[in-house]
């Protein structure tokens, strides 16, 4: 699954959403892989006219200070796409905008609307708390999802744990510190290629329901597809972070892929920059992590 490449503004360090941060919080972004820097109270004046620092020293040294940065020219990588998978095949059923939580797994569980669902071995719903008041939307099942029917449980997985709980939530979490997550695909595309638009344009529904049921208070969209779905818009990511968009009247957070910071580690600093803007946009949750287990 590619991501779309960062573009290449040319924007000076932001260093105002920086939070405190606490030893949990600081450990959790040890782990995203993310060097922690602020700056010295008398050289922040200095740095906002400083030059942007080299992709080079960015690699070696990512800081969470960046809220966007200047980039190397994108490569562009493209993904050949295999014929469009016959639509659809057994429509939506009538109604999906009034179901409620148990009816709408329900009817994604038994879905034949599009191709995917001969190739799928389960649908991927969701997960996490239905009363979590941010929620994240992701793209669509891989293999390890397909195979254990919950989203993000790989690699990339992990990193969006660690994401999560660097901000305060998990998805065991509950209310104010937890994150429901959900795909704008609930089945895994075969050999996990892109998402074809009249599978997203099929699937859309669903989640359109899953976040009227949420009611998320916010939306961490991850990665291209997820972008595309929930903001009808072609711009890449690099365009779109760093604002407070909204679908259907929920504020909506742009940021990275955690399949793709894991290809490009450099980049972990301005998905840091995107939580804390998300942090900004809704508040801190209070006090520590509370976990169902
Ligand atoms: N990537 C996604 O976007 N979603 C998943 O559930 C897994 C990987």
């Amino acid at each position: 699954m590619n991501e779309n490449p960062p573009d290449s503004r040319d924007e000076s360090p932001d260093t105002s959403f920086v939070p405190r941060l606490d030893v949990r919080q600081r450990a959790m972004l040890a782990e995203m892989g993310v060097r922690v820097w602020a700056p010295r109270e008398d050289a922040s004046a200095r740095q906002a006219t400083e030059p942007v620092q080299t992709d080079r020293a960015a690699a070696a040294a990512p800081t969470v200070a960046v809220r966007q940065r200047a980039d190397a020219s994108p490569q562009v990588v493209v993904q050949a796409s295999p014929p469009p998978a016959d639509l659809p095949q057994v429509p939506l059923p009538d109604g999906v905008d009034q179901m409620d939580w148990a009816t709408l797994q329900v009817t994604v569980a038994s879905c034949r609307a599009c191709g995917l669902c001969e190739s799928r071995q389960n649908t991927v719903f969701g997960a996490g708390d239905t009363q979590a008041d941010w929620m994240v939307v992701g793209e669509a099942p891989g293999e390890n999802e397909d195979r254990q029917g919950e989203p993000f449980v790989g690699a990339a997985g992990q990193l969006l744990d660690n994401m999560l709980r660097a901000v305060g939530r998990s998805r065991s979490g509950v209310g104010t510190q937890g994150a429901y997550i959900a795909n704008v695909l609930k089945c895994r595309p075969p050999a996990n290629r892109n998402p074809l638009p009249a599978e997203v344009a099929q699937c859309e529904p669903y989640l359109a329901r899953q976040v009227a049921l949420l009611q998320p208070r916010l939306i961490l969209a991850m990665g291209r597809f997820a972008v595309q779905a929930l903001l009808k818009t072609n711009e890449p990511i690099g365009k779109l972070r760093g604002q407070v968009h909204q679908y259907r009247g929920v504020p909506v957070i742009v940021t990275y892929h955690p399949a793709y910071l894991l290809r490009t580690p450099t980049d972990k600093a301005k998905a840091w920059a995107d939580l804390c803007l998300a942090l900004e946009t809704v508040g801190a949750p209070p006090g520590p992590v509370s976990t169902k287990d």
